[in-house]
């Protein structure tokens, strides 16, 4: 079960890719929070992603590709992977193609959550992140029982950097850009199914599980 999760920011790919990844007990690959991750311990590579992702950005392709690459060959994902946020680039699907094809694999499935720019605005900039466990809720549709505490575990709610009105409005122009050549790439190899994302949450996970299991059994 190898999956790639397509959406602009926004879409709700960390939040399906969590449930999907729950479901199917293999390994949520997000670039963008190996990017964060590396950024809190200080390392080299995460002070440098650090600065495209500020400015809302691209971190460029020989960066991410190469930590995806590693990432692929750990042990935990032999039985299939969900990335999340990668590939973002036509050269990025290309050199994770090349990277399978090493492996004898392949993509069986490339999903992309398509939702409407002004709901992406909304969910962006309402959106707060517990600090402890890296659960995710939003100001209005999915508020936590007590404002800026967790309900999972009772860790603090912060807002994403990136999330500032300013940074989101770049996030989006730099990610859609990119997405209708990588859109157009996919649908060329044949794998390309797309979700109506504007949907409440469990919604879009029964119309993804539905895909994924079609495939499966
Ligand atoms: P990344 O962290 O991947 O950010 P992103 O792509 O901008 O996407 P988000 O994480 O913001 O949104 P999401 O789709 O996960 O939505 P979520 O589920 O949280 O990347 C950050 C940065 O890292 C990039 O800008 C770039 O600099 C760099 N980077 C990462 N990957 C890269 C790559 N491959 N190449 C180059 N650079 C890279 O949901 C959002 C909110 O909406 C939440 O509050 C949630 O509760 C709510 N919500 C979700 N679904 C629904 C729904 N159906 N209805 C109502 N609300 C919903
Ligand atoms: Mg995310």
């Amino acid at each position: 079960m190898n999956i790639v999760l397509m959406g602009l920011p926004g879409a709700g790919k960390g939040t399906q890719a969590e449930r999907i990844t729950d479901t199917f007990r293999i390994p949520h690959i997000s670039t963008g929070d190996m990017f964060r991750a590396a950024a809190k311990e200080g390392t080299s590579l995460g002070l440098e992603a650090k600065r495209y992702m500020d400015e809302g950005q691209l971190v460029p392709d020989r960066v991410t590709i190469g930590i995806v690459r590693e990432r692929l060959g750990k042990d935990d994902c032999a039985r299939g992977f969900l990335l999340d946020g990668f590939p973002r680039t036509v050269p990025q699907a290309e050199a994770l193609n090349e990277s399978l094809e090493v492996m004898g694999r392949h993509l069986q499935h490339v999903i992309y959550i398509r939702v409407e720019q002004d709901e992406l605005l909304k969910r962006l900039t309402g959106r707060r992140i517990c600090r402890d466990c890296g659960a995710t809720y939003h100001n209005v549709s999915a508020p936590p029982k007590e404002e800026g505490i967790c309900d999972r575990c009772g860790g603090s709610l912060y807002q994403r950097e990136d999330d500032s009105e300013e940074t989101v409005g770049k996030r989006l122009k730099v990610n859609l850009e990119q997405t209708q050549a990588l859109l157009d790439y996919y649908r060329s190899q044949g794998n390309l199914r797309e979700i109506d994302g504007n949907q409440p949450i469990e919604y879009v996970t029964d119309a993804i599980l539905r895909i994924l299991r079609s495939t499966v059994s």
